[in-house]
């Protein structure tokens, strides 16, 4: 029986592909609309769908036992419905608390009778991405407050534990709220980047309104709900770091030094490719 990993060229999805592999699982297949961006693995069979278009699924679902379920936020039950009728035995989704932003995809799928890991991340090291732009334009940060802190947690990090619930036993009805090894405020964030980078960032205290300003470039209309549902409170709404993910990998997390020194020039680098 096959292990399905959708939105298989997502930012996660693609991570959890390699860490199915890198754990000796076989069979393997990944859902994709562009199964050459994806670039997968040999060995990895790649079917042509997407989420978004519940009428490729049936095709895609048919001999999966076990699955990893992007993030989505429309048609989440239909998907569910499609997994259950194929006899998908368990999914392993990235969503969030039942009253978050991502709790309807934790409700639908529990409503679906089949069995469930779910993965509550709090920050990802990645959302540091959307500061690429002002990094490179301005050589700056702009943001509120320079001491307000999070968890942040590295992609590569919720893949592994994506993967190891996928394969291993004892991750069934298990909700696991996700965090990187320590808290780090805004402009420790930066200065990390920063030393990544070998050159300097500054922080620059600015209103909620201005950071809207310096984000939507980068993010576009996204920057205003980020700034009043992410920026403002985020040390009340932030997860005190735990170690979860080093009792499910075997391996501590990712810290952010360690993060941006992968990616730092990926992200943020005059030449970078995915920073926003
Ligand atoms: N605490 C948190 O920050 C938290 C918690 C839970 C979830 N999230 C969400 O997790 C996502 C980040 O993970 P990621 O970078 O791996 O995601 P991503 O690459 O943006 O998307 C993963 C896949 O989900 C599907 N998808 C994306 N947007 C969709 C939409 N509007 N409607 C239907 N399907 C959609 C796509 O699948 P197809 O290729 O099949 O179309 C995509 O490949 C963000 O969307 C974030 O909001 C965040």
């Amino acid at each position: 029986m096959a292990i399905l990993v959708t939105g298989a060229t997502g930012n996660i999805g693609r991570k959890v592909v390699d860490q199915l592999v890198l754990r000796g699982a076989t069979d393997i297949r990944a859902l994709t609309v562009d199964p050459a961006k994806a670039a997968l693995p040999a060995g990895v069979e790649a079917v042509r769908g997407s989420l978004r278009r519940p009428g490729t699924l049936p095709a895609a679902f048919e001999g999966v036992d076990r699955m990893y379920l992007a993030s989505i936020h429309h048609g989440v039950d239909e998907v569910v419905e499609f997994a259950r009728a194929a006899g998908v035995r368990h999914i392993v989704d990235l969503s969030g608390e039942p009253d978050s932003w991502w709790g309807a995809i934790a409700r639908a799928v529990e409503g679906s009778g089949i069995a469930w890991t779910h993965l509550w991340p709090g920050d990802f090291m990645e959302n540091t991405g959307m500061w690429a732009q002002q990094i490179r334009a301005t050589g700056a940060v702009r943001e509120p407050d320079p001491g307000a802190g999070s968890t942040p947690i590295a992609m590569d990090d919720i893949a592994a534990v994506a993967a190891v619930a996928l394969i291993e036993e004892g991750h069934r009805g298990r909700a696991y709220e996700l965090t990187g090894p320590e808290k780090l405020s805004r402009a420790e964030l930066v200065r990390e980047i920063a030393a990544a980078l070998g050159r300097t960032i500054d922080f620059v205290r600015v209103t909620p309104e201005e950071t809207v300003r310096a984000l939507r470039p980068a993010m576009g209309d996204n920057a205003q709900w980020y700034v009043d549902n992410v920026l403002v409170g985020l040390d009340e709404h932030t997860l005190p770091p735990n170690r979860v993910v080093e009792e499910i990998v075997g391996r501590p997390a990712t810290t952010f030094a360690q993060w941006a020194a992968r990616y730092a020039t990926e992200f943020f680098g005059e030449a970078g490719s995915r920073g926003r």
